[in-house]
């Protein structure tokens, strides 16, 4: 199986023998994290520039780490301190970086659509790390790997995602991979934090915690996203807790052996309990952090590999 985009700009386009691919080989490189040499050379050579127009710690951290144990010449921009503040587009930003010939381009930006606009002003590979409101199909993909190394199937599971799904670029990516790999998927949370159009998704929505977690394998978590808020989205933190944060109590109409995730950054007592948090019997949270650095390995390797077929093709050489 292989994946055969150019760019991993979201979920959308992606089928799913284009998600197994990429999951399959993060496992092999999930085995090579674990290992005390964890060193392979499959982007030896390369350049991956990162450019976080939006604060990130996992995310920027996880694709750093990810390049370098692949062996590419990895440089993070800080984009608070570029040209950006002195007027500079984000095009003519790119195209600059461009002319330095990177190899693989990992990009976040505050704006839905900005990476799919850059991905066409460049000619190496572009990771979309997170656009907006729009998607983050590396995080998407490593919820996918985490689910399916617990429960060891990635299909016919139910799936609740529950919160602030309105401003989560999380949400959207995993609804459309989850519901592509034939899982069913809910949306639990206040109807002032559903997206509009939330029918033509194909899920089922719930507004009530209890009837929503009834019988879910897995409950997905997702913060408060305050900085995309402009006003009253809920009455308080307190009393969204009460309604909406997950406790024990909660977890309990779940399955028994349902799994508890959160992409992180958690709000400790707003969406989730702290103790349940970091209850290792339940909460695979850190494991969604062990994935991300093999899911973004493996990403960055397949497009890498189609970067240089594509190059051989045009060049007729050996690169
Ligand atoms: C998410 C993001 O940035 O979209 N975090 C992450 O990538 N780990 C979710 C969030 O910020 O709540």
């Amino acid at each position: 199986m292989t994946y055969s985009h150019s760019h991993l700009l979201g979920i959308e386009p992606l089928a799913p023998p284009d998600i197994t691919a990429i999951l399959d080989l993060a496992d092999q490189y999930a085995d090579l994290n674990r290992r005390d040499v964890k060193h392979s050379d499959a982007l030896a050579g390369l350049t991956q520039i990162n450019m976080f127009f939006e604060n990130s710690t996992r995310t920027q951290a996880s694709f750093e780490l990810a390049g370098k144990r692949l062996g590419a010449d990895v440089m993070s921009m800080a984009m608070q301190a570029s040209s950006i503040k002195k007027g500079e587009t984000l095009i003519d930003t790119a195209l600059t970086l461009n002319a330095m010939h990177p190899d693989l381009l990992v990009v976040r930006h505050p704006h839905s659509g900005a990476v799919d606009l850059l991905s066409e002003k460049v000619n190496c590979a572009v990771l979309n790390a997170g656009d907006g409101r729009h998607e983050h199909p590396t995080q998407a993909l490593l919820d996918a790997l985490t689910i399916r190394r617990a429960k060891g199937r990635l299909h016919r599971l139910n799936i609740a995602i529950c919160g602030d799904i309105a401003h989560s670029r999380v949400a959207r990516s995993n609804i459309m991979l989850l519901g592509k790999m034939e899982n069913r998927v809910r949306l639990i949370g206040p109807p002032t934090l559903m997206p509009s159009g939330i029918a033509d998704f194909g899920v089922e929505v719930f507004e009530d915690m209890e009837a929503g977690l009834k019988d879910v394998d897995v409950v997905m978590m997702l913060r408060l996203q305050r900085e995309r808020m402009d006003g009253g989205f809920i009455p308080s933190e307190r009393e969204y807790y009460h309604r909406y944060g997950l406790d024990a109590e909660k977890l309990s109409h779940a399955k028994e052996d349902a799994i508890v995730m959160h992409p992180g950054p958690m709000n400790r007592g707003v969406e989730i309990d702290g103790e349940l948090a970091d209850d290792i019997n339940r909460s695979v949270i850190q494991q969604q952090v062990e994935m991300g650095v093999a899911v973004r390995m493996a990403a960055m390797d397949l497009l890498a590999r189609n970067l240089l077929a594509r190059r051989q093709a045009q060049t007729g050489v050996m690169v």
